[in-house]
């Protein structure tokens, strides 16, 4: 469960508890375990731990003050609300809790609670009087209507000497229970078959013709589609990342071996994302040798490649078929002529440019469907896989 917090970036938030001497340790579970972490402490958190503490356990600068221009300039707090993929608030003390229910925005970490779309969880430390008392406990009903995620308290002796609810649950408690949050469900046992990178085509033994797609879009898709749930094969082209856990990584270098690879999958496919950079010719013959620099002029010739995508499409049955386009001009326009000539059920359009599409970190995509379309924002490749995933993840469950 913990490996779904593999790369998510999470803002801890540290409020004014005893428990808040655990924080430091739970910043180091959540970095054991791939989570990038950055915290925010309210006034009151630093009686109990200093913010050097959770500097230096944590690799980042601590966030403090909603008015701090020096912090604000480095990354202000709508851009810090927007980095998060979760908030996680531990411990939470009767008061925040009090404070985020009335959507009060008075000091830094509560800004940043409504100013965000990520989730909210929220791990509760208090005395066991003040967890019972039913204004808190209408609260924190409260508070779960509204979608936020309660985890814990546990039970047992606290640091007042009372024995009773409302301990902070232990770090590594927090972990396996925040990580949950990221298990959408939402394609639970499906089979979702992506393609990824690009292909090569030989010239020679040591020559090729291919193009700069690094395999990231693809990974991320591989890995967001798990997430939700999904029996993923990866079908990938030649690219320098690790080997994604948890599904099924089917390693190909020529169109021809990602054609067969994919077809060979068709079996029981509900959804294909076709992501690769698929070469759209190869050369007619390779040589068997390297060829030597001799002749003044090298015609190479080339003959089409099948179109793995189209070919799937023409299926009966066929899987839910979504394909990309990446262009440098005329978007949508060209996307929408993909759409339709090669009959799938959605396209993504990508655009190419600057920072954007093809071997960058990051990425802004339209989604085409038969009638309709939604724009999907410059962000991380990782989060646009998951937006991607939930958003087809919801329309497949739609129509099925
Ligand atoms: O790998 P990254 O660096 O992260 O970059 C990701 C990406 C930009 C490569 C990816 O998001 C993307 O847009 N992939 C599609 C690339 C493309 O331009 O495809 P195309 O327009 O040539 O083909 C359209 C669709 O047909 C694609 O889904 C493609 O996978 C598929 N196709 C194309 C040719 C072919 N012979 N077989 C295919 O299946």
């Amino acid at each position: 469960m913990k490996q779904f917090l593999a790369n998510k970036q999470i803002l801890l938030g540290v409020t004014g508890g005893i428990a808040a001497y655990k924080s430091a340790d739970l910043v180091r579970r959540l970095r054991e375990v791939g989570a990038e972490v950055r915290v925010v402490m309210t006034d009151h958190a630093k009686e109990f731990i200093t913010p050097l503490t959770m500097q230096a356990v944590s690799g980042n600068p601590v966030h403090e003050d909603l008015f701090d221009l020096k912090a604000e300039a480095a990354m202000g707090h709508i851009e810090l609300a927007r980095w998060a993929d979760a908030i996680l608030v531990a411990p939470a003390t009767a008061d925040f809790m009090a404070r985020l229910l009335k959507g009060e925005a008075n000091d830094l970490l509560t800004t940043l609670c409504l100013a965000a779309k990520a989730p909210i969880a929220l791990a509760p430390a208090m005395n066991q009087g003040m967890w019972k008392n039913t204004l808190t406990q209408n609260n924190v009903q409260a508070l779960r209507e509204k979608g936020i995620h309660i985890l814990g308290p546990s039970e047992g002796s606290q640091a007042c000497g009372d024995v009773g609810p409302g301990r902070m649950l232990e770090p590594l408690d927090i972990v396996d229970r925040l990580a949950q949050i990221f298990v959408s469900g939402s394609l639970a046992g499906k089979h979702v078959v992506i393609t990824a990178g690009p292909t090569h085509e030989a010239i020679d033994p040591v020559r090729f013709i291919s193009n700069a797609s690094s395999g990231k879009m693809g990974y991320a898709l591989a890995e967001a589609a798990v997430e939700a749930g999904a029996r993923v094969t990866l079908i990938s082209g030649p690219v320098s990342l690790s080997k994604p856990a948890r599904m099924k990584v089917i390693d190909v270098v020529s169109a021809q071996d990602m054609f067969a690879a994919v077809m060979a999958e068709m079996q029981e496919c509900d959804i294909f994302l076709s992501v690769a950079a698929v070469a759209d010719y190869r050369c007619k013959t390779t040589a068997s040798q390297k060829i030597a620099k001799t002749a003044e002029k090298l015609t190479l010739e080339l003959e089409r490649n099948p179109d793995i995508l189209a070919n799937v499409a023409k299926l009966s049955p066929r899987p839910f078929v979504i394909g990309f386009a990446a262009e440098t001009e005329d978007l949508e326009k060209k996307a929408q002529a993909k759409l339709m000539n090669k009959n799938l059920d959605m396209i993504i359009a990508n655009q190419v440019g600057e920072g954007v599409g093809i071997g960058s970190e990051e990425n802004a995509v339209t989604v085409l469907w038969k009638d309709g379309k939604q724009e999907f924002a410059k962000m991380s490749k990782q989060k646009l896989a998951r937006e991607l995933i939930k958003f087809i993840g919801s329309f497949f469950n739609k129509i099925n």
